[in-house]
């Protein structure tokens, strides 16, 4: 869905057979539900295809629909990974230091799904659980090579430094390192994040110029590093708040509107189209729109660069994305949510903009009203209010601290009270979300089957707001979206896929 002109939205769908279709409503809701409706039955309609081909008796038709018994075709992770990252803050300096931290044998890669996570195989009885990083063929962490860019001028040992997140001592035994890494001149709009600015920002005519300049520095990063492959890892700030327009609806009209310097072209899509154009995957860590636009998924597509996004689960949302499944499960019902949160890092300077945080809270809001369904189940979620705050508070710096009252209900109706007080490290918990989309989203760019599907929903497990396919609700939930993640690794290595119905215990 997305806005013509003021007044005219746009409901914009696929058919079953893969024709595009649109058409104008008065109002977002309308073409929204419009949209879903539609988008829902091509689905259905595609499903029962796929059925009725395995009914049939041409086995080369059913093999379409019994193809997870054969193992997807993926290049070997040979040569250097080229690691690019728009905005070298607090999170990005965690994540680079906290590889090389671990390369030298100086830390462990806690939290890290791919380097310390397993993944059963067949039956429980199998004893089957290799890891990860053994069962799919991942690039190494010796193997990573890094470059930035950013507004400002320090390099990752100051970058670093300046965040305060890891203490001096560990950056110090890291600073030979670290200090090599200097951002490259950034493509900024103070329009897009209104607390900051900063001198190390590309100067151009139109947008399109400074598309092909960041153009320039991937192809120039991939020679001097001598990588092999490349992706691009969005950790840059907060953006302000926009809905999808007419420039965003194909690459034609991004194009046009890149010459035209359109101001709904915001520099994270810069970063994008150039990534794309270069045949290199993106991952968005912000919640910016960034990648989620038809312009972006029909460039992803048509070039075999995998898109996801978009801004990294971490700390409330985590929680939530815990617990709200839970009272779902038992049917407990919800009056209320209200999230608190206090931070003082750069990312909440940001987000005391009325712009940035609009866009935060966009992403933060959507999971309970996904995950808890309220019209199917309206007489426990019907009347829930949710409510969330980013409160910028100096003092603590990168460790956050977020609040949750909830307020539920069981039995008859009788009301209870959860709280929980999260007093967390932000970026702490976003590097191994870093490290794994970058070695996934890697993986995903050598696979035969994921690298032409543009977005990759199966890395779901790592969002607050997951990109889908048109029309799709995302899945919240962190127990489906672990399960999705797994099963698609499975699927690629010709393994059976895990349903846990585990009647064939008791034959
Ligand atoms: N747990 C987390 O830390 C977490 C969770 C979810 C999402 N995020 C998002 O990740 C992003 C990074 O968070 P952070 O804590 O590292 O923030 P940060 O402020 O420390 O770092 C962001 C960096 O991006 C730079 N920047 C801004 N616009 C840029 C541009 N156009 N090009 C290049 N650089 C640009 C800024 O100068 C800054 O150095 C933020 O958008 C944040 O909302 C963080």
């Amino acid at each position: 869905m997305y806005q013509k002109h003021p007044g005219a939205y746009m409901a914009d769908w696929s058919d079953a057979s893969g024709h595009r279709h649109r058409k104008q409503f008065s109002t977002a809701k309308a073409a929204r539900e419009h949209e879903h409706r539609e988008t829902a039955l091509t689905h259905a309609l595609r499903a029962s295809r796929e059925l009725k081909l395995a009914g049939d008796g041409d086995a080369s038709k059913r093999k379409m629909v019994t193809e997870s018994a054969t193992i997807a075709s993926t290049d070997p992770a040979q040569g250097k990974l080229g690691v690019m990252i728009p905005g070298m803050g607090a999170v990005a300096t965690t994540f680079v230091a906290g590889v090389e931290a671990i390369r030298k044998g100086l830390a462990k890669p806690i939290g890290s799904l791919t380097q310390m996570g397993t993944v059963r195989l067949g039956k429980r009885t199998d004893g089957r659980s290799p890891k990860i990083k053994e069962f799919v063929p991942l690039a190494g962490l010796n193997d990573l090579v890094f470059t930035g860019w950013d507004i400002f001028e320090d390099n990752m040992y100051e970058a670093a430094s300046n965040a305060g997140v890891l203490d001096q001592r560990t950056l110090d035994q890291l600073k030979p390192f670290l200090s090599k890494i200097t951002p490259r001149p950034a493509v900024f709009d103070h329009n897009y994040v209104k607390k900051i600015d900063g001198p190390n920002v590309k100067k151009g005519r139109t947008k399109m110029d400074l598309a092909d300049q960041l153009r320039d520095d991937i192809r120039q990063f991939k020679k001097s590093s001598g990588a092999s492959r490349l992706i691009t890892m969005w950790c840059g700030s907060t953006e302000s708040y926009i809905e999808p327009t007419e420039a965003h609806q194909s690459v034609k009209t991004f194009e046009k509107a890149l010459r035209e310097n359109d101001e709904m072209i915001a520099p994270s899509m810069i970063y994008a189209y150039a990534s794309l154009k270069e045949g290199v995957p993106f991952a968005n860590g912000a919640p910016n729109l960034t990648v989620d636009i038809p312009a972006m998924l029909e460039l992803s597509r048509e070039n075999d660069a995998p898109i996801c996004g978009k801004d990294f689960k971490t700390g409330q949302t985590l929680m939530k994305t815990v617990l709200a499944p839970a009272f779902k499960a038992r049917l407990l019902g919800l009056n209320g949510w209200y999230s608190t949160n206090i931070l003082g890092n750069r990312d909440g300077e940001v987000l005391d903009d009325p712009g940035s945080f609009k866009t935060k809270e966009e992403s933060k809001l959507g999971v309970l009203e996904h995950i808890l369904q309220p019209s199917l189940y309206p007489d426990l979620y019907g009347k829930m209010f949710h409510k969330v705050r980013i409160n910028y508070y100096p003092p603590r710096g990168d460790n956050k601290e977020g609040w949750d009252n909830i307020d539920i209900f069981g039995w008859l109706g009788y009301p209870m009270q959860i709280k929980v007080d999260f007093l967390c490290r932000d970026s702490i918990l976003a590097a191994p979300i870093v490290l794994d989309l970058v070695l996934l989203m890697d993986l995903a760019h050598r696979c035969s089957e994921l690298k032409g599907i543009g977005i990759q929903e199966w890395l779901s497990f790592y969002f607050k707001s997951p990109m889908t396919a048109p029309g799709l609700y995302p899945e919240h939930d962190l127990f489906i979206q672990l399960m999705k993640l797994k099963n698609t690794l499975r699927h690629l290595r010709g393994e059976e896929l895990i349903t846990h119905l585990g009647l064939e215990y008791y034959d």
